[in-house]
């Protein structure tokens, strides 16, 4: 009898919260949450509802992940939990769950060799209605230790992200008490050679993929990526070119290349059609400052020559010109090993004292005859995703310094190759963009701003946005031609739009019409070669 009473108290109690404040009831939902969760081989850590504006402090993670601090732009269920993949491999997650939900699911994915939750990413998605999941892909960190475990190996190559995935359809199922209506996926970097993995081995993940500068043919991005400190050598060496005379090689970069696209701008809208030759920067007879050596200049040719193996097969493409005004110097031309050798280190020679100055040819074969679960992500036949009605956006920054846009267009060839399917065919269910004057994943000279982030969203309308492009094209049938980019004076936002232009679908690229102002996007027209 009282606990009857009790029973219709609390009801009525309830009741009241409802109507007096739907949060309180959405906050309800999110702590009872966390008993009703079963989700194979996890710990769920935590449930706890987060209110808009709200800054999220993130003791947890690694410090290299660089993450401190997050604000919370909509009210939103957060669970946190843990799921082990194998005797000696787990990876955590979260999923964020918003009160205004849209009915769309969606996993961000990671970068570099990390190891951190994007909690930025996962933001940008409940932001916009997502029921949003990332995982911290098998490990904490942006460094390659844990990989002596071969286990955690295997959750970086394909296994957190699909698990997480799998978990978090489920977790959003029980929050909401329906399944989403489309799930959706959105990375750049590691997250698009994770993005095309699942397009390639879990086409049922995923109805629309935003994937961008994928470091897909990973074993051989590897090996290109960690092949200048051997090439350039360290800082004393003869062949090292100093780090002061880059501006001056990108100046003459531009001199030679920069109107190929019509447009003397700065920008290289094409940088695949530009063949340069530093000969004009070797040092006259007496001269010793401000020029390169014969040796230096050879270095440089090298920079921007294909990777080959010891059979003249290619490894990987070159260095796009370009790319030596954003990332690649501080990255690659520094005459030190760059992070990702960790790969070699502890994934494939599992000895800590491997020292990355020896990288040599048959190592690359090596990685590549490997090609631990296969991390290569270079399978051309999409037919599964294409199948089923999936739609995949590709785009890469033309000025990419860390991972080439010389890649994206040879994978794109391979499926067409694959799938025997023209461009035209293609179309139909993927697409590849290239954005000039963007560096890796974000930011650069040109108009770069695409809505691949939050950072890097100037609007939310679908020719300017890619996600956005990904859930028009899925759900009402409306493709993207073309992804339209902002420019912002000086890349400061607060400093207001400079210009926007319209980046090109591949194989079409952008030209300048030759009449007009350079800034106005009607001046410049997508052409077909
Ligand atoms: C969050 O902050 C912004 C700007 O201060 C304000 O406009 C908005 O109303 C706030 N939202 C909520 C839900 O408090
Ligand atoms: C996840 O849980 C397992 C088993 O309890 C534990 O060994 C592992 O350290 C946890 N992993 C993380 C990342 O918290
Ligand atoms: C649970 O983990 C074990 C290995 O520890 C694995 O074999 C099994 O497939 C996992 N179950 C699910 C549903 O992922
Ligand atoms: C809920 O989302 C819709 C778009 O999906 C948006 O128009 C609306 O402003 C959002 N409401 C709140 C309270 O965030
Ligand atoms: C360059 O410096 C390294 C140590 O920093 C030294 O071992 C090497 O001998 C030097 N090489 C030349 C060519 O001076
Ligand atoms: C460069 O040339 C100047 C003038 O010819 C000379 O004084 C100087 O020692 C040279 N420096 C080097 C590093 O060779
Ligand atoms: C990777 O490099 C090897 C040579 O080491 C080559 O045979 C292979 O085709 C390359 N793979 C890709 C995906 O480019
Ligand atoms: C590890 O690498 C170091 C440096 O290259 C080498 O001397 C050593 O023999 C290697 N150890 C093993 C077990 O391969
Ligand atoms: C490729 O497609 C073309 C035109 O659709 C067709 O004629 C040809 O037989 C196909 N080739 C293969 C190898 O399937
Ligand atoms: C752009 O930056 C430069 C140098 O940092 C500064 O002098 C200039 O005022 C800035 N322009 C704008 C529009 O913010």
């Amino acid at each position: 009898m009282f606990l009857h009473t009790l029973g219709v108290v609390l009801q009525l109690l309830s009741l009241g919260a409802a109507l007096n404040s739907r949060s309180n009831t959405f906050s309800q939902r999110c702590s009872s949450l966390v008993a009703e969760l079963q989700i194979p081989n996890a710990t769920i850590s935590f449930t706890e509802h987060i209110g808009a504006n709200v800054t999220l402090r993130l003791p947890i993670g690694d410090p290299s992940c660089g993450r401190s601090s997050q604000l919370i732009t909509t009210d939103l269920c957060r669970v946190g939990l843990n799921i082990s993949t194998s005797a000696r491999s787990s990876f955590r997650m979260e999923a964020w769950l918003p009160q205004n939900w849209t009915g769309r699911f969606l996993s961000v994915g990671n970068g570099g060799l990390g190891g951190c939750i994007q909690f930025e990413d996962i933001e940008y998605a409940t932001s916009l209605g997502f029921a949003a999941v990332g995982t911290n892909n098998g490990h904490d960190g942006m460094t390659g230790e844990t990989f002596l475990n071969r286990d955690v190996v295997e959750d970086f190559a394909y296994r957190a992200l699909h698990t997480g995935v799998v978990a978090g359809k489920d977790i959003s199922k029980t929050f909401y008490g329906k399944t989403h209506t489309k799930s959706y996926y959105l990375g750049c970097s590691t997250g698009g050679r994770q993005g095309f993995k699942s397009v390639q081995a879990f086409p049922g993940d995923f109805d629309g993929v935003v994937a961008g500068a994928p470091a897909f043919a990973f074993n051989n991005l590897t090996s290109w990526s960690s092949h200048f400190l051997p090439l350039t050598g360290l800082q004393n060496a003869s062949t090292f070119v100093p780090i002061g005379m880059w501006l001056a090689i990108h100046q003459d970069i531009l001199k030679q290349c920069d109107t190929i696209d019509g447009a003397a701008d700065g920008i290289l809208e094409s940088p695949e059609l530009c063949n340069y030759d530093p000969a004009g920067l070797v040092c006259a007879p007496g001269q010793n400052t401000s020029c390169l050596t014969p040796l230096q200049a050879d270095t440089v040719r090298s920079i921007y020559s294909p990777l080959l193996a010891s059979d003249g097969s290619l490894v990987y493409p070159r260095l796009e010109p370009g790319a030596e005004a954003t990332e690649a110097p501080f990255t690659y031309f520094q005459g030190q090993p760059f992070g990702a050798s960790d790969w070699f280190k502890y994934a494939i020679f599992q000895n800590a004292s491997w020292d990355p100055l020896s990288l040599s040819p048959k190592d690359y074969d090596l990685s590549s005859r490997l090609n631990l679960f296969n991390i290569e992500t270079w399978d051309g036949d999409l037919s599964a995703f294409k199948n089923k009605g999936g739609k995949l956006i590709h785009y890469h920054g033309v000025a990419d310094g860390i991972i080439p846009s010389s890649n994206s267009p040879r994978y794109y060839e391979h499926v067409s190759q694959t799938m025997n399917l023209t461009s035209d065919k293609l179309d139909d269910f993927y697409r590849y963009f290239t954005v000039s004057g963007m560096a890796h994943c974000g930011g650069g000279p040109g108009a770069s701003f695409i809505g691949n982030s939050r950072r890097n969203s100037a609007s939310l309308k679908p020719e300017e946005n890619v996600l956005i492009a990904a859930v028009r094209w899925l759900e009402t049938g409306i493709a993207p031609d073309t992804i339209t980019g902002t420019a912002y004076r000086n890349g400061t936002v607060s400093s207001g739009v400079d210009y926007k232009r319209r980046h090109c679908r591949w194989p079409s690229r952008n030209v300048f019409s030759g009449k007009g102002d350079i800034k106005n996007e009607d001046s410049w027209k997508c052409v077909l070669d």
